[in-house]
């Protein structure tokens, strides 16, 4: 495995991949890694040639200066579980080699993104779709990995990819759990022990509104899942709605959508967290 910081010693590897007919799988991150970025390194081991992963936090993306700040950096421990599911290489290139000057462009995407993540960070799907088209220039990827738990962030690059004509797929692979349920995400480190068995209830009330899920009336078991979660005084929840995963638009009594998906953010001991889940080719409407 080999870990570089400048573009051209990516383009150079991606070369010489290219004129040996390999597949390269990539996996864009942030770094602070943990099991939920794993899984998408392990499943572009299994399915492609070569395995790149970038760690690169993006300034564009964070709308708030202290959040890209508090951001956990560590490159050294991400690089050892890298190395350990035999990743090839490593970009990891600091923000100034990356972007040599800020870029002036923004990416709008109309409705996917004027509501939940994106109502409530402004910029903050521009910067993503900035960053990762950067990226896809420069890996030149066959396939893309992206996590499910960022359900509006896949629906977004793969606008992003029909609309630019980037030559690949994107493979959107399933939110890893720890045991109680609760998404894997950098942001648990923050949270008390107390803390996480009450962010695990998250996924409870993604489950009840699941379970109870009518096409006739979605709002049913939107509230249900909010009264759920409204009993535990340390959730203080931002948004809980039924979207359909593909535009993200809402959900709308008796109006058949093929994925319709149960998406919440909350904050739990002042922490941020997002999390979904999506009931797969649902009913008539595939
Ligand atoms: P980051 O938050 O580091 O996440 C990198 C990838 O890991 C994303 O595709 C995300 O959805 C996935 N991921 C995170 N937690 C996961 C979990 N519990 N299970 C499965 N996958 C998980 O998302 C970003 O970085 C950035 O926006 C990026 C795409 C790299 C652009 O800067």
């Amino acid at each position: 495995m080999e870990v570089v910081h400048r573009k051209d010693l990516v383009k150079y590897h991606v070369r010489n991949w290219q004129n040996q007919k390999k597949t390269i799988g990539f996996v864009p991150t942030m770094g602070a890694l943990h099991e939920g970025h794993l899984s998408l390194v392990r499943r572009a081991r299994a399915e492609c040639d070569v395995v790149v992963v970038s760690i690169f936090v993006n300034p564009l993306q964070f709308n708030q200066a202290a959040d890209l700040e508090k951001y956990p950096r560590n490159l050294e421990a991400d690089c050892r579980m890298l190395e350990a599911e035999q990743a090839d290489l490593i970009f990891a290139p600091d923000a100034d080699a990356f972007y040599e000057r800020i870029p002036a462009i923004s990416m709008e995407f109309g409705p996917l993104t004027s509501v939940l993540e994106g109502e409530m960070r402004p910029g903050h799907f521009s910067g993503v779709a900035v960053v990762v088209s950067r990226l896809f220039h420069i890996v030149e990827p066959a396939k893309a990995y992206f996590g499910s738990k960022d359900l509006q962030q896949v629906a977004v690059v793969k606008r992003l990819i029909q609309d630019l004509d980037f030559n690949l797929q994107l493979v959107a692979c399933p939110t890893a759990r720890n045991e109680d349920g609760l998404a894997l995400s950098s942001r648990n480190a923050r949270l008390s022990p107390a803390g996480l068995k009450t962010a695990s209830q998250l996924n409870k009330g993604l489950s009840l509104a699941m379970a109870e899920f009518d096409i006739q009336n979605p709002d049913a078991s939107q509230m249900a899942a909010k009264r759920f979660l409204e009993k535990f005084s340390d959730i203080e929840l931002e948004y809980l709605e039924w979207v359909d995963a593909d535009t993200m638009e809402p959900v709308l009594p008796g109006i058949p959508v093929s994925n319709p998906a149960i998406c919440l953010a909350a904050r739990v001991e002042g922490v941020r967290l997002i999390d979904n889940m999506v009931l797969e080719n649902h009913g008539n409407g595939c």
